[in-house]
């Protein structure tokens, strides 16, 4: 388990390069209460409202949560993607002991792409069609070193062949459109990890690609972590995945954290009945079709104008478990779950457990068993 945000005071003047040498285990960012926010004409959509987690070199955090809850954004906030003209954003990113939040836009280019790489769900949206696959990781890796292109080019190659690109000294003068999806991914993984960032933010890598490619580049991100030693972000709809990829866990709803703790304890533990939703919801794990598939009722609120107390209130089916109308008036905080402070969620139900025990797990227990099974191979 990654720990809890510190009170490590951010080093915020300097802009100096982020320690990227520090040793496994360090941790290399701490998100505390960040904000995203969007003025649009209808009203301000608070995208991220409140977010806090803590990663550590080598380790990886998953973050999960229905389709706008704010995953994207987040990570956008951290790379410094945001147009600051249209987008207001607060509290801290501190990556290697810098806020980012703090730093000007030349000063976050020069850390993009060396710092902190990420990767997306479409290769070929963030590729450039007219270049050609090299010429791309090329530029990418020139930014940051001051070396010829010829070295360059044979430090693309040496990246292509290790990120499993047959033929690599052909293949890197091919354009994206050449590669499959499959080769896309791993030529987009290739140009994260050139200049060996300390942190790797992966925003659903593996969601446009079919079963097996998926597990093959899942796979190639899991050795790659172990060799470059970056911790990792890793944006994904899928349990599954974070069953196998992840050693934290961040659930978000409506641009929140509502659990947060070790993937083996919020995967076999859970104690937010958002999370549970979440549970119930996974389709088919492991091939079992007599996993039965029960979808979390009604639609994510409104970030415009969230319900009131707990966002998920209005679809909780677990909300008759706490006395009066807390649910509907009162937003839970986050606090520690029952089984330790290394567990935190966002529900006013004093006895979770219990009610995952008699209540929850016998509707999911062939997803819980099978979470449970993941996470055990993946140590
Ligand atoms: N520039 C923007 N202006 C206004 N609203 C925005 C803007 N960018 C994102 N949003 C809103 O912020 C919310 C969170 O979006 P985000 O892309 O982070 O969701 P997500 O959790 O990544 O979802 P998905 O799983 O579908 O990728 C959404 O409601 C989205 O419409
Ligand atoms: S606080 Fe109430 S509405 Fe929210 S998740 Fe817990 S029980 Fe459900
Ligand atoms: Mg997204």
């Amino acid at each position: 388990m990654t720990q809890q945000p510190t009170e490590r005071p951010a080093d915020r003047s300097t802009g100096q390069p982020a320690g990227r040498g520090a040793p496994s285990g360090d941790i290399v960012l701490e998100v505390h209460d960040l904000r995203v926010h969007f003025p649009t004409n209808d009203g301000v959509v608070k995208a991220v409202d409140g977010l806090d987690f803590t990663l550590a070199r080598g380790k990886t955090l998953g973050i999960v949560g229905e389709s706008g809850s704010g995953k994207s954004v987040s990570s956008s906030a951290i790379m410094g993607l945001h147009n600051p003209q249209r987008t207001k954003i607060s509290g801290s990113v501190v990556l290697n002991g810098v806020d980012l939040l703090t730093l000007s836009e030349d000063q976050m280019r020069k850390r993009r792409g060396r710092d902190v790489a990420m990767i997306f769900q479409d290769p070929l949206s963030s590729m450039h069609p007219y270049y050609t696959v090299g010429n791309q990781i090329v530029e990418a890796y020139r930014v940051h070193n001051d070396v010829s292109k010829r070295q360059a080019r044979a430090r693309a190659i040496e990246m292509l062949a290790r990120v499993g690109i047959p033929q690599p000294d052909r293949r890197v003068d091919d354009y994206p459109h050449q590669f499959s999806g499959g080769m896309r991914q791993r030529a987009m993984i290739a140009m994260g990890l050139i200049n060996d960032p300390g942190l790797l933010i992966a925003d659903e890598p593996t969601t446009a690609l079919d079963v097996t490619v998926q597990a093959q580049i899942l796979d190639l991100l899991q050795d790659l972590q172990r060799e470059f030693d970056s911790a990792v972000i890793i944006i994904t709809h899928d349990l599954g995945v974070v069953a196998e990829m992840a050693d934290d866990v961040l659930v978000m709803y409506a641009g929140r954290g509502v659990e947060y703790g070790p993937c083996k304890e919020i995967l076999t533990h859970p104690e937010m009945p958002y999370t549970w939703g979440l549970l119930s919801s996974v389709p088919d794990v492991q091939g079992d079709t007599a996993v039965k598939l029960v979808p979390i009722p009604g639609n994510p609120p409104s970030l415009l104008s969230p319900p009131s107390g707990c966002k998920f209130h209005p679809r909780c089916q677990h909300r008759d478990k706490v006395p009066g109308d807390l649910c509907r008036t009162e937003e839970p905080l986050l606090v520690a779950g029952q089984r330790g402070p290394g567990h935190t969620k966002r529900c006013h139900i004093a006895n979770p457990e219990d009610i995952y025990a008699k209540e929850v797990l016998p509707e999911v227990e062939g997803v819980a068993e099978a979470m449970h099974d993941l996470v055990e191979e993946s140590k």
